[in-house]
C-alpha cells in the first residue's frame, strides 16, 4: 500500500513522466517477462521501473548470472525501489542516457529491454530519442518489449506510436490482451 501511495503522489507531481495513476498488475508483469524471454537473457535492462511491478518478476525469472539494470529518472521512485529491492542495480538516470550508462557498466549490447515508459504521454521527439537509444543498444536477436493500454489503440497518440515502432523494428508482435490490468493492456514484442 505504501508503494501505491508513493506512486500516486509522484503521478500527481509529475503526470507527464509517470503517466499512470497506479502500478501495473502482476498479470501484465508476467506477460512482459514472458514476451521478453528474460530467463534466457544475459543482459537485461528495464526502462521506468517505478515501484517495481515488473522488476520483481524480472528478478524471479532472470538467470542468476544475468546482468540487470533498472533505469528510473524519478528520484523518489528510484529511492523507494532501491530500498524495496536492494539486490537490484537501480540507476537513477534517464533512458535518454542509455548508451553512456551501458558504457560505464561495461555492457556492449542488451539481450532484452522491458519498457514501462508511458509512451503516449511523451512528445514525439522524446519518443524518437528513447526508441533510438533502445534500438542502438539492443543485441541483433534481442527483444524490446513494451506495453500499451487497449483504449490507446483508438487514440491518435497510441496509433502513432504503433506506427513508429513498426517503422523502427523489423518484427513487431502483439500479445493477447491482459484483462487483469487496470486499464487492460497488451504487450508489443519487437526485434531489430
Ligand atoms: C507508467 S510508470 C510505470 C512504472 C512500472 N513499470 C509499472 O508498470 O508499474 C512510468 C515510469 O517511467 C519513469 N520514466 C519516465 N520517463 C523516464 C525516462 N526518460 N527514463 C527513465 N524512467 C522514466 C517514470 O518516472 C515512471 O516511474
Amino acid at each position: 500500500m505504501k508503494t501505491k501511495i508513493a506512486f500516486l503522489r509522484e503521478f500527481l507531481r509529475n503526470p507527464g513522466t509517470v503517466g499512470a495513476v497506479a502500478p501495473s498488475s502482476p498479470s501484465l508483469a508476467r506477460e512482459m517477462v514472458r514476451q521478453a524471454g528474460v530467463p534466457q537473457a544475459r543482459t537485461i535492462v528495464e526502462f521506468g521501473p517505478g515501484t517495481g511491478a515488473f522488476t520483481r518478476e524480472i528478478v524471479e525469472q532472470a538467470a542468476p548470472e544475468a546482468r540487470f539494470l533498472a533505469i528510473e529518472r524519478n528520484p523518489a521512485l528510484a529511492r523507494i525501489l532501491q530500498q524495496e529491492l536492494p539486490s537490484v542495480q537501480v540507476c537513477h538516470d534517464s533512458v535518454e542516457n542509455l548508451g553512456a550508462i551501458l558504457h560505464r557498466e561495461g555492457i556492449d549490447q542488451v539481450d532484452c529491454i522491458l519498457s514501462g515508459l508511458p509512451w503516449a504521454a511523451f512528445p514525439e521527439q522524446l519518443q524518437d530519442r528513447l526508441l533510438e537509444e533502445a534500438c542502438k543498444n539492443l543485441a541483433p536477436q534481442g527483444f524490446f518489449v513494451t506495453f500499451a493500454y487497449l483504449q490507446g489503440l483508438l487514440l491518435p497518440a497510441g496509433r502513432r506510436f504503433a506506427r513508429k515502432i513498426r517503422g523502427r523494428f523489423t518484427h513487431v508482435e502483439k500479445s493477447p490482451v491482459v484483462w487483469r490490468n487496470l486499464p487492460p493492456a497488451f504487450v508489443y514484442r519487437c526485434q531489430r
